[in-house]
């Protein structure tokens, strides 16, 4: 566990005060007060700390880290890249970002530099080397947090200037050596699009290339490529005087960078999380997102990782900006930690006076010092987690379910044009794995090149594209005694949207053949019944057939393809495989999977059914010790039976047979 502790703290940006030593003072006394031990400090400083270039003040940051270290508080060192000062975008205009129509950004905002720019690259790793001199062995520095939310003012996810297209076309020519196997791998000869020389390729753009999917899907990883030596750079020269690990703060669902790539270049995965809590009553959907995208995190690396970022009360940048009702900032803190989190950090400590964020929640506000609730509602938090610190030390989840979450198979099924253009792979993924959160079954979310062994049930929804390799691991993984999951529209194509000919890749492991595949508009939705029960199949309906052997658990109802299996079961080698053919709503992947896991004998923490809105999630070490984390996400009491004796991890309190939570309570027990 990093610095030993479950950190507690968040972004701190004392730049903006320095000519307010009280402000300073009173941040470090109510940090004590909040049970603060962890700060990150100078996200977006590169102004102050290279006022004029290759000038650096770094004074006021070792007084201030200096400062934060007498007090107990340990410190996340950013680089600054996040955002660039005027007298760099003056000097180098290079420095900034084109956009996919050609223009030139103007300067301001942040994250829109070019990570291709040598001269950017330069400038970067000189301060970045520096700062590593001078506080890279500083005993309360902890971690290096480098840039901010790397990729986030792309529109469409890159830079598009004269020098990333260059790099773009030996890239290309690195991965296929030749214009032929380019323009097969493209299926170029399509409306003539043939190259002839590497100079005439230029990255996808709305008055020029859009319809060429297999170039679209390589720029996306030549971006997230050069992203991640961008990264990288910055990663080696932080490193260059100092031993600590290095981090940057990952987005939600973001999908111009394929994070499995960028991950590599990293530490320690850490994330800024900001569901829309309060936007409906039922707070369900929002806790199965932020629990996905936790999850997501956590998988990465099959490790802890850090919630960098989330906020105390309500953002400012939504239409409208509910704030957190009483109980719902414990609850979503203890919701991190439970699906992996070893930290609860917040944007921001103290709001500040001008901009663009002055009204975004922080843990101070412009009045009030402590008393405020959001100060109370952070201080309990403080409070909270040194009870649970050295349970959770060396914990982890450990699911034994995983759902496929594949960023160039989300590129490739969103940008290809039919059966429908309306596509949403990640509301696809969440619909699934929403059973399993209902059921408090964990699942990692692992994308195609993941080992898949130590996993009992395996879902691939949407599982357009099929890398080279893929098919076998499922295949063998199926065969050793693995259940598969996957659905309409799966297995269509190769890496570069190159249709799979002849048959599904599996078409031996899930026992079918498909045929073609029905986008009904919505008066031709169709229906099925499963177990007795009816749901609708609509949006996407393939039309399969099932080869002998097989269960055809349910069948289409109307329509031409009546009769036509809409579920099927097929044993393989020692496993099950299942298809389900058409999309359908959230009642059947409950029944559906519901079934799944008493086959499969997956189970959750408390063995018990849990009430709707409730939830659990459990961090082991190697020995099976740890956590289980119950959560109400109802705003309102409820109690879950039949979880036997158990004893609450912070008080040794015992429960003898049932559990009762509280409106937006989490109750931690011991396991
Ligand atoms: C994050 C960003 C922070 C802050 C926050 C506001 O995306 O990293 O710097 O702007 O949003 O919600």
């Amino acid at each position: 566990m990093l610095g030993g502790h479950l950190l507690h703290g968040g972004d701190y940006n004392p730049e903006q005060w320095l000519d307010c030593p009280e402000v300073l003072e009173e941040d470090i006394r109510l940090m004590k007060e909040a049970g603060v031990n962890c700060v990150t400090l100078g996200v977006f400083s590169w102004a102050v700390l290279e006022p004029e270039e290759g000038v650096y003040d770094f004074e006021w940051l070792e007084e201030i880290i200096d400062n934060l270290g007498k007090a107990g508080i340990q410190v996340i060192l950013a680089t600054p890249s996040g955002a660039m000062p005027h007298w760099l975008t003056q000097k180098y205009p290079e420095v900034m970002q084109v956009r996919a129509d050609g223009q030139r950004n103007l300067p301001g905002k942040r994250h829109n530099f070019c990570y291709t720019s040598p001269v950017m690259r330069e400038k970067v790793r000189a301060i970045d080397e520096a700062l590593s001199k001078r506080f890279g062995r500083k005993e309360n520095v902890i971690l290096w947090h480098i840039s901010n939310e790397l990729g986030g003012n792309f529109s469409d996810g890159a830079c598009h200037c004269e020098h990333c297209q260059e790099a773009f076309r030996r890239w290309l020519q690195e991965k296929y050596g030749t214009l032929e196997e380019l323009n097969h791998a493209w299926w170029g000869r399509f409306w003539s699009h043939v190259y002839t020389d590497w100079e005439q390729i230029h990255s996808p753009a709305p008055h020029g290339e859009t319809t060429v999917t297999g170039l679209e899907i390589d720029w996306r990883r030549f971006v997230t490529e050069q992203m991640s030596d961008f990264c990288g750079m910055e990663r080696r020269a932080v490193k260059k005087y100092s031993g600590l690990p290095a981090t940057t703060n990952f987005m939600s669902f973001f999908k111009n960078l394929d994070y499995h790539r960028l991950q590599k270049e990293l530490d320690i995965i850490s994330w800024d999380s900001y569901p829309f809590w309060h936007r409906i009553k039922d707070e369900v959907p929002e806790a199965v997102w932020a629990a996905a995208n936790h999850s997501v995190m956590r998988s990465m690396k099959r490790a802890p990782f850090l919630l960098m970022e989330s906020v105390p009360s309500a953002v400012n940048w939504r239409e409208y900006n509910p704030l957190k009702r009483p109980g719902m900032h414990m609850l979503s803190s203890m919701q991190a930690v439970a699906h992996g989190s070893d930290s609860v950090l917040y944007f921001q400590w103290r709001k500040g006076r001008g901009a663009y964020e002055k009204f975004h929640g922080a843990v101070l506000d412009h009045r009030n010092g402590g008393n405020t609730r959001t100060f109370r509602d952070v201080s309990e938090v403080g409070e909270r987690l040194p009870l649970l610190a050295k349970k959770a030390a060396g914990t982890v989840n450990r699911p034994k379910a995983a759902i496929l979450f594949d960023w160039e198979n989300w590129w490739a099924v969103e940008d290809t044009t039919g059966p429908r253009l309306d596509l949403d792979y990640v509301q696809c993924v969440l619909s699934h794995y929403r059973a399993f959160w209902e059921a408090g079954i964990e699942a990692d979310f692992i994308n195609m090149d993941a080992e898949l062994d130590g996993y009992k049930l395996v879902s691939a929804p949407l599982n357009y594209m099929y890398r080279a390799g893929y098919a076998e691991k499922v295949r063998s993984f199926v065969e050793n005694g693995g259940t598969f999951v996957t659905t309409y529209f799966s297995g269509e194509v190769n890496e570069t949207d190159l249709c799979f000919l002849g048959r599904h890749p599996l078409e031996d492991v899930l026992g079918i053949g498909t045929e073609e595949i029905d986008a009904p508009g919505e008066e031709f939705a169709n229906r099925f019944l499963y177990c007795g029960k009816e749901y609708p199949a609509a949006r996407m309906c393939a039309i399969v057939h099932a080869k002998e052997g097989v269960s055809v658990l349910a069948s289409y109802e109307e329509d031409f393809y009546r009769g036509c299996p809409v579920v099927t079961e097929n044993a393989y080698g020692k496993g099950q495989a299942y298809f389900l053919a058409a999309e359908s709503d959230q009642d059947f992947y409950r029944a559906f999977y519901g079934d799944l896991f008493q086959k499969t004998g997956l189970e959750n923490p408390l063995r018990t059914e849990l009430p709707y809105g409730v939830t659990a999630a459990e961090r082991t070490d190697e020995d099976g010790k740890g956590l289980v984390f119950v959560m109400n996400f109802r705003n309102e009491p409820v109690k879950v039976e039949g979880t036997g004796r158990r004893t609450e991890a912070e008080t040794g309190k015992v429960f003898e047979g049932e559990i009762e939570l509280g409106a937006f309570e989490c109750v931690v027990l011991d396991v």
